[in-house]
């Protein structure tokens, strides 16, 4: 499908009012997006295992409106929150081509994470795929009769038009972003990953530490951009190539040890091209790196399937099939939560996607 065809033409603007809801989940990348082009497209492929628990519930309440501005209003766990307002004006600047009647209503917004805000933890994908979930059933709602197919690329699509990661967080449990050679993709919106998953890779389990919950001190944004003239990233993006490649045979032969490799591989890498860019930065804390340790000290000494992955910033992701869930757990708790900020971390599995709640 192309940009052109997620345009929508007509609709029922004598439509007074209404609203719809929806929860959206996060996603966690194995293989990671760094790099973009103009317009929010990436400079190499992406897959990520759709998260389950970690999730943002939106309602858009839609009231029709005589002026031709935009009018938003956003309200954050309950109160009014004027911070969240530029990142949403820039959402509307980028896809009111596509939902038009964006100028015709005030909207007011209002969200809530099940996860706590100041957790480090990205709500980017989250948020955004719950706010271009909602302007899509409002689309519905003014009369476009929509395909379950077409409704959820659309999602994806808009979602990528805020934060590029958001468009890999409408379906499970696998989602593939950016033009490939070895799967089915597209650089405009996500795909559910088209392979056999092997059982071993079902619910599997992602438990994540929270080292540090402050904010990060280069946002994604800026370091996508740092991308551009990067030494290596011409080799950087090759191989997420063929790391995608890699991955897909292991996702369908069920091979953990070749699995935990490239992910970690994956995310080491993308710390690398942070450290290596100009300027450069570490977004890793100590602690980050004594986890990693014990995490490769344990998987040795109790031949586990145990490994890490990291998103732009200090926290870690633990992965690991759902058989080891009670072992890997106990292990979390006595050696590893000493580690996260007042001992805190979120367990999380891979999950179907978003959900409808109201329309
Ligand atoms: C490191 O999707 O947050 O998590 O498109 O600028 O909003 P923007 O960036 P964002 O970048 C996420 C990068 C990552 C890797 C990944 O999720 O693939």
């Amino acid at each position: 499908m192309r940009a052109e065809d997620f345009i929508l033409k007509n609709y029922n603007s004598s439509i007074e009012n209404g609203s719809v809801k929806w929860s959206s989940p996060s996603n966690i990348a194995l293989i990671k997006y760094w790099g973009k082009r103009e317009n929010q497209i990436p400079e190499n492929p992406s897959i990520s295992f759709t998260l389950s628990n970690c999730k943002t519930i939106t309602e858009v309440t839609y009231t029709k409106k005589e002026t031709s501005d935009f009018s938003f209003e956003v309200h954050f766990e309950g109160k009014k929150n004027e911070a969240f307002e530029p990142k949403i004006r820039t959402f509307f600047e980028r896809v009111e081509d596509y939902v038009p009647f964006l100028r015709d209503y005030h909207f007011k917004i209002d969200t809530a994470n099940t996860f706590p805000h100041s957790s480090g933890i990205a709500s980017s994908a989250s948020g955004m795929s719950a706010l271009a979930l909602c302007l899509m059933s409002i689309e519905q709602e003014l009369g476009a009769d929509d395909t379950l197919d077409y409704f959820n690329k659309k999602a994806s699509f808009l979602a990528r038009l805020g934060s590029g990661s958001a468009c890999r967080s409408i379906e499970g449990e696998l989602v593939v972003w950016g033009q490939n050679e070895s799967t089915e993709s597209s650089d405009l919106y996500g795909i559910k990953f088209d392979g056999d998953l092997h059982p071993n890779f079902k619910n599997y389990q992602d438990t994540i530490l929270l080292v540090d919950k402050g904010e990060k001190q280069v946002s994604s944004t800026v370091g996508h951009k740092l991308m551009f003239g990067h030494p290596f990233a011409t080799q950087r993006f090759a191989q997420a190539h063929d790391n995608l490649a890699k991955l897909k045979t292991v996702l369908e032969s069920g091979d953990l040890k070749a699995f935990v490799k490239i992910v970690e591989s994956e995310a080491l890498t993308l710390h690398a091209m942070m450290m290596t860019s100009i300027p450069y930065f570490i977004l890793m804390k100590p602690n980050t790196l004594q986890i990693i340790n014990k995490i490769w000290e344990f998987r040795v000494a109790n031949n586990s399937n145990i490994c890490f992955t990291l998103d732009a910033g200090a926290n870690v992701h633990v992965l690991y099939p759902e058989n080891e869930k009670d072992s890997i757990l106990e292990f979390i708790k006595n050696e590893l939560a000493a580690y996260c900020q007042n001992g805190h971390f979120i367990t999380d599995h891979v999950g179907n996607g978003a959900e409808l709640i109201k329309k």
